[in-house]
């Protein structure tokens, strides 16, 4: 459950973190303003003394007698200095002359004498306005108003009822700031200033669920043991195996680290993308006896069978008590290489190989499908050392790259061998595709890993350790559809090199899509493997509609395959199946596979997650 809470807490969170600061922030300006300006109390003028109220010459009963609308209430009230009647029929209100009952309009003349005896303070009254059509400033109030603006700092305006001359809203710049704040406060942009408006309620409760996420993870990510310092804890002593078996090493922990942790302590370093955060799936190690029980994580990286052969994720699984683990690089894993850049070569715009001379020679590990870890130093890079040939300056002055691209830290990084180490001359050929990072208005960084090799001039020295994985060539001689996209060539071409420099003779398919021609690399060498070997056949896929010109396949990769070779086969059961390519491409070729009736032992394939 703890990696979707994590991603939906993150997003929840930063819609809900934004309008936390607009509350925050808006109670806070509401809180510092005076509600006396606020109210307008400082140009509010003294209650005048009472005036003696006239004998009345006609009695309210007989002005209500003559209405021909029904009165509800009849009162006495002041227009100005002028004694009236006033009725109201519930809905609205209308002035009567105490003279002879006659209908009392409420003029020009004397909204501005109420306003000038409601006013003190330096402003001048403009000449009082009929409002054509009511605004925000007296919402709440319906009927004619009329609208009186003084010349003072505060922009003071008088709204005065026209139906019976009553003063409806003294506002003033303060008061039109603290009632933007407020209607920014209760997320009421009716201005109705309404508590109980969905998007409130919806921000409450997304507040509450975030809280209460929060909490879950906090419990879920930290263990108990990480607060005490390493020292007190008791020791621990982890023996670790290689995947063949043998004892590779025993190393000190301490209860309550993760098994990734403590190996990296030990100059260990296993496979990572995400440092340790439970996301990149590469940190797989076997525990050797009672494995616990299998966390989210685990389930979302590690297939069943794996999960009941006692795989886990190194870190999230504690160290409990002495305990025995296996590791699939083996030594390999404390062996750092170094090699030196031969040549750095565009294949595509944003796929480039990378030829790397390593110092000692490599051994039989490694294998085609395997891949590296490059450790990327912390490096500070200008955007002009990124160099690009000629004929790609237009896809990479289309990017959005900023000035100086900053790794702060060390990281690793993997990369498959492109192509077999022997073919290579001992040499190790990586093919790695750029990240720029989201481009458009979401600009995130450009990839570290990427970024670095991008910057690669023959001569410079790179680290690495490996290899690692069990993405490989299954011995026997069946049937080989190899099925990939992007970066995903990189295996793939290694292994399809490596079978048919070995002799292999079963019939072995390669279904590669790309966006368009520029974006696929090395179809020369591929059509030309396919003339010289029979039993070998290449197939691009192109998903541009403009791209589908003669004797080319136009669709997405796993469908054209789906079409051109699977529909028809005899016996898809005789055959394997070698996937690598982005996660979209990867799931709907596994998800086609699975039912088209593709049992799982058939299909092998490679998830860079990018
Ligand atoms: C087994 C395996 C084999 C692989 N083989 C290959 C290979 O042969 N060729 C190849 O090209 N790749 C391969 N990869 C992928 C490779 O390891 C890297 O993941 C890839 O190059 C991207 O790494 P990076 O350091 O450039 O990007 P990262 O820095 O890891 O960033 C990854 C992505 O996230 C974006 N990003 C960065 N920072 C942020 C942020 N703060 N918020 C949001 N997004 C952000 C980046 O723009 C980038 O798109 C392989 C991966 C695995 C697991
Ligand atoms: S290090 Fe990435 S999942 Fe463990």
């Amino acid at each position: 459950m703890t990696p979707w809470i994590q991603k939906l807490h993150k997003w929840v969170g930063l819609i809900i973190g934004l309008q936390f600061v607009i509350w925050a922030a808006s109670g806070l300006v509401m809180s510092l303003l005076d509600t006396a300006t606020v109210n307008n109390q400082h140009h509010l003028a003294p209650a005048a003394q009472a005036l003696p109220w006239p004998e009345a010459e006609i009695s309210p009963a007989v002005i209500v007698a003559r209405e021909s609308r029904p009165v509800q209430m009849v009162e006495t009230h002041w227009l100005a200095a002028e004694p009236v009647y006033r009725l109201s029929d519930g809905v609205s209100s209308w002035l009567a002359d105490i003279r002879d009952g006659s209908s009392v309009p409420v003029t020009a003349a004397d909204v501005a004498a109420i306003a000038a005896r409601d006013y003190v303070g330096d402003g001048r009254p403009a000449s009082p306005e009929l409002m054509q059509e009511n605004t925000w400033e007296v919402r709440g109030h319906t009927g004619p108003i009329w609208r009186v603006a003084f010349s003072d700092d505060d922009a003071t305006t008088l709204y005065v009822s026209g139906q019976d001359g009553t003063i409806l809203e003294r506002r003033n710049d303060t008061w039109r700031l603290f009632d933007f704040v407020m209607m920014l406060h209760f997320m009421d942009y009716t201005r109705q200033q309404d508590f109980n408006n969905p998007l409130i309620v919806m921000a409450g409760a997304g507040g509450l669920w975030l809280a209460l996420s929060g909490i879950w993870l906090f419990f879920a990510s930290f263990r108990l043991g990480e607060f005490i310092p390493a020292r007190w804890r008791p020791r621990r002593e982890l023996t670790v195996y290689g995947a063949d078996g043998g004892k590779l090493r025993s190393v000190e922990s301490h209860s309550g680290d993760t098994v990734y942790l403590a190996l990296g302590r030990n100059g260990l370093q296993l496979p990572s993308n995400c440092g340790g955060g439970q996301s990149c799936g590469l940190c797989v190690v076997r525990v050797r006896g009672h494995a616990p029980p299998p966390s989210s994580a685990d389930r979302m990286h590690i297939d069943a069978t794996r999960l009941r052969s006692g795989y886990r994720l190194a870190c999230n699984l504690p160290v409990t008590s002495d305990g025995q683990i296996e590791v699939a690089g083996g030594a390999a894993l404390w062996t750092e290489r170094v090699a030196t850049v031969v040549s750095a070569t565009a294949v595509t715009p944003f796929l480039r190989e990378f030829v790397l001379a390593p110092e000692v020679p490599l051994g039989p590990e490694f294998q085609p499908g395997a891949y590296l870890q490059v450790h990327v130093p912390g490096y500070r890079l200008q955007r002009n050392d990124l160099d690009h040939p000629e004929l790609h300056r237009q896809d990479w002055s289309s990017l959005s790259l900023p000035e100086n691209l900053v790794c702060k830290e060390p990281v690793r990084r993997s990369y498959s061998l492109s192509l077999p180490v022997e073919k290579a001359g001992g040499n190790v050929t990586l093919l790695a595709r750029f990240s720029p990072g989201r481009q458009g208005k979401k600009q995130q960084p450009a990839g570290k890993g990427s970024t670095y090799l991008y910057s690669l001039k023959p001569g410079d020295r790179v680290c690495f350790s490996g290899p690692f994985g069990d993405f490989a060539i299954k011995p026997g001689a069946k049937e080989k559809v190899f099925i990939g996209g992007g970066a995903g060539m990189a295996p793939l071409r290694a292994m399809v090199h490596s079978l048919l420099e070995s002799g292999a003779e079963e019939r072995i398919h390669f279904w590669y899509g790309a966006r368009n021609m520029r974006e696929a690399p090395y179809v020369e060498e591929m059509e030309a493997l396919a003339r010289k070997h029979a039993n070998f056949t290449w197939h691009l896929v192109l998903s541009e509609a403009a791209e589908h010109g003669a004797g080319l396949i136009r669709g997405l990769v796993h469908e054209a395959t789906d079409e051109g070779l699977l529909q028809n086969h005899p016996d898809l059961k005789s055959c394997e199946f070698y996937l690598c390519g982005p996660p979209a491409m990867l799931a709907a070729t596994r998800s086609l596979l699975a039912r088209l009736g593709i049992a799982e032992e058939q299909v092998a394939y490679d998830d860079f997650k990018i």
